[in-house]
């Protein structure tokens, strides 16, 4: 089977990584990949979010299947085209993807299917929106209703912020993605990540996950994509997983299916869990990233007959095999990351880590330049180990690191501490 991934940052090396352990896999090109995933596959340039550009690529190369990483393809549509011309792919249609690209689209998705989620407003003028904060109260979390990269959401502790937030995105701070705003009850409780394969009608648990969104130890500091990552979840207990898939989950995909646009592809709902019951606060309609790089590390081979499963509608008889172990990963960001950061230094020291189904270095944001690796993102490396226990993976993640030379980075050394604490 020839595959083409579309994306280029640690999750697709890690998609890459997986699919290769796989002996169906004949030709792997990602697109455009990185200086990592180059060391195992083809990379080819191609705008992933052009439709036709993917499409004529996909004969060209006679590319049997396509797994789109980001939301971004997704939003554009295209999966869709890619249907259309006949081409098997993993990932949803620009319809369904409406689940991560509009706040106010799944919040009426969740009263259709009764799914427990935070109460709701949703405003397209200004003096609307300010008026519900003012009568709600404070906290209360204030979202553009498009995609933001992980931006659009601000939890105002005054009503002060509240209408800074406001004016901020009817002003344009977020481009389009703020000219709608959705203003939510703020939800108490930990967070964990459930993921689930969906082929339309058939959903898949696939593992749990949490992950450190703040740039700072102890949970603090701005939002960034993501500075680690750990699977299992054990907030997620079997009990509380089974009731995110009958309360919130399944009744998602049935209403996806009722309106004509089922869900085909990965979902990854963020639930809020407080005393024994989980609320969503939000799906994406991708892997997360990093949550994918540990999922990948514990699922391998079998994570490209589960996604082509997925692809061709046969998740009923599809099964998980897991492996009882744990994975982590920690992110290593170039310094100033979320915010300005300079790109270009030389990473030294990947070649002598240990470099086996336990210990991987997935790159997020690399290029190679004469033959070193140099930073080319704010998130560079993630730097993933598994054992038999948390603490165990996470002794063998931070021994790599510490052997990992990047002067402008830094890296949260605190990474899984809720569920080692
Ligand atoms: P989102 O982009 O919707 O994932 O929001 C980003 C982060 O903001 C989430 O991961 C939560 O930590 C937080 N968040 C979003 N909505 C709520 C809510 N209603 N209550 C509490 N925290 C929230
Ligand atoms: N790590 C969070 C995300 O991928 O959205």
């Amino acid at each position: 089977m020839n595959i083409l991934i579309l994306g280029g940052g640690g999750r697709e090396h890690s998609l890459a990584w997986a699919v290769l352990q796989n002996p169906k896999c004949d030709r792997l090109v990602v697109a455009p990949g990185n200086a990592g995933i180059a060391a195992i596959a083809d990379c080819a340039a191609l705008n992933i979010e052009d439709p036709g550009q993917v499409v004529d690529f996909v004969h060209a190369e006679s590319i049997d299947f396509v797994i789109i990483g980001p939301e971004a393809p997704l939003a554009a549509g295209v999966a869709d085209r890619l249907r259309e011309a006949g081409v098997l792919v993993f990932g949803p249609s620009k319809a369904a993807a409406q689940l991560e690209a509009s706040k106010a689209f799944t919040k009426q998705i969740c009263d259709a299917a009764g799914a427990p989620t935070a109460a709701y407003g949703h405003f397209t003028d200004a003096e609307a929106a300010k008026a519900h904060v003012t009568a709600q109260g404070v906290p209360i979390v204030v979202k553009a209703d498009g995609l933001a990269a992980g931006k659009g959401v601000i939890i105002a502790e005054t009503i002060a912020q509240a209408h800074a937030a406001i004016d901020d995105m009817f002003g344009g701070a977020f481009g389009g993605a703020g000219a709608e705003v959705v203003i939510e009850e703020f939800m108490q409780g930990e967070e964990a990540s459930f993921f689930v394969l969906c082929d339309g009608t058939n959903v898949l648990p696939i593992g749990t996950a949490q992950d450190h969104k703040r740039v700072g130890a102890g949970d603090t500091g701005p939002n960034t994509g993501g500075m680690g990552a750990y699977t299992p979840a054990p907030v997620l207990t079997d009990t509380i997983a089974a009731r995110a898939l009958d309360e919130i989950i399944k009744p998602t995909m049935a209403e996806m299916e009722r309106r004509g646009t089922p869900y085909q592809g990965v979902l990854y709902a963020g639930l809020m869990i407080e005393n024994g019951a989980p609320r969503l606060v939000e799906y994406n309609v991708r892997f997360g990233d990093p949550e994918c790089q540990v999922l990948m590390m514990r699922l391998g081979a079998q994570a490209l007959d589960l996604m082509q499963a997925t692809a061709e509608g046969r998740l009923a008889e599809a099964q998980v095999n897991w492996a009882q172990d744990h994975a982590i990963t920690v992110v290593m960001a170039a310094n100033g990351y979320p915010g300005a950061y300079e790109n270009g230094a030389v990473i030294q020291g990947l070649e002598a880590l240990p470099d086996d189904p336990d210990h991987i270095v997935f790159h997020a944001g690399t290029t190679e330049k004469d033959g070193q690796i140099t930073a080319s993102g704010g998130r560079v490396l993630n730097v993933t180990a598994r054992g038999a226990t948390l603490q165990h993976a996470a002794e063998r993640a931070y021994d790599m690191v510490n052997k990992i030379d990047f002067p402008d980075g830094f890296y949260r050394s605190d990474i899984g501490w809720r569920a080692l604490k």
